[in-house]
């Protein structure tokens, strides 16, 4: 059932548990995410990003007439995230297409226009009834040393400035950097964990974890007992279809036609993301 995402990020919060997030791109993502939530029977969230809708052609039409369907049809409450836009017109046409909830993504601004085009997105959004992501990580670059990416290795999130800039802007959700990093393929990252604990206390809304393929499972674990909701994942479901896809093709060479080696990465994409889904769904139990 398509559900909205502040009901599900409530309901985790509430039972003490996290809620993944999949990105997809291809109808194989949507099909394998829902298929991976319904074998673990957790609830998901389907998330299409900025990039995805400019590899789709520049439309978020398709992909997300895809992702309500299958929202529509599961038997899993399934949230509809438009994650890191920094596109105002993207943002826009979220609430026409059923997404409950939408990202901004200013973290590459200095703190004061991303706080301002925040305010901008949280109004809009909140006007729309959607739930706001926000993003704060750039903690480098001050004293005029060279600005670290929100999402480099070394980046964080400071504590203060997150209390502020919730306050401030009135954000439902607070994307934090504590350690992980995007579009890591092996999954060594080390998260602060004491940081952690003291952006949970200090932001006061639901955190999200972002870089989260590159974050072994007993770390995830540990991140949402210590104050994260939300674990976006991308690129696992990636490095899983690549992998059976080639896998595929080059132990029959004569494959043409595209089910038979779509469908085997579909069905790897659909084994992490239940193994996944067990991982943050359960993360609170024991
Ligand atoms: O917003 C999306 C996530 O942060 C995905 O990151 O591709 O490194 O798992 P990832
Ligand atoms: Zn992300």
């Amino acid at each position: 059932a398509l559900v909205p995402t502040g009901e599900l990020v409530a309901e985790a919060v509430a039972g003490g548990r996290g809620l993944p997030a999949f990105n997809v791109i291809t109808l194989e993502h949507v099909e394998a995410v829902v298929a991976g939530a319904e074998r673990a029977g957790g609830a998901v969230v389907l998330q299409v990003s900025e990039n995805a809708v400019r590899y789709r052609l520049g439309r978020l039409g398709p992909l997300a007439a895809a992702a309500r369907s299958a929202a529509v049809a599961a038997g899993v409450p399934v949230g509809l995230h438009l994650d890191h836009v920094t596109d105002a017109e993207l943002l826009r046409q979220a609430a026409d297409e059923g997404f409950g909830s939408v990202m901004y993504d200013g973290a590459k601004l200095p703190y004061e226009a991303n706080l301002a085009a925040t305010c901008e997105a949280v109004l809009w959004a909140h006007g729309h009834g959607l739930w706001v992501e926000a993003e704060l990580g750039e903690v480098g670059g001050k004293d005029g040393a060279a600005p670290l990416g929100p999402h480099a290795p070394g980046a964080r999130t400071d504590p203060g400035e997150a209390a502020a800039f919730v306050a401030a802007s009135g954000v439902d959700g607070l994307a934090v950097a504590v350690g992980s990093s995007h579009a890591m393929t092996s999954r060594t990252a080390a998260l602060d964990h004491g940081l952690l604990g003291r952006l949970r206390d200090a932001a006061g809304v639901p955190l999200v974890l972002h870089g989260s393929s590159g974050v072994p499972d007993e770390e995830v674990r540990a991140a949402v007992r210590g104050g994260i909701t939300k674990v976006n994942v991308g690129t696992a479901l990636n490095v899983a279809l690549t992998a059976a896809v080639r896998e595929r093709l080059g132990a029959e060479p004569g494959l043409v036609d595209a089910r038979g080696y779509l469908g085997a990465g579909r069905e790897a994409m659909a084994e992490v993301v239940e193994r996944l889904t067990r991982v943050v769904a359960g993360a609170g139990e024991g």
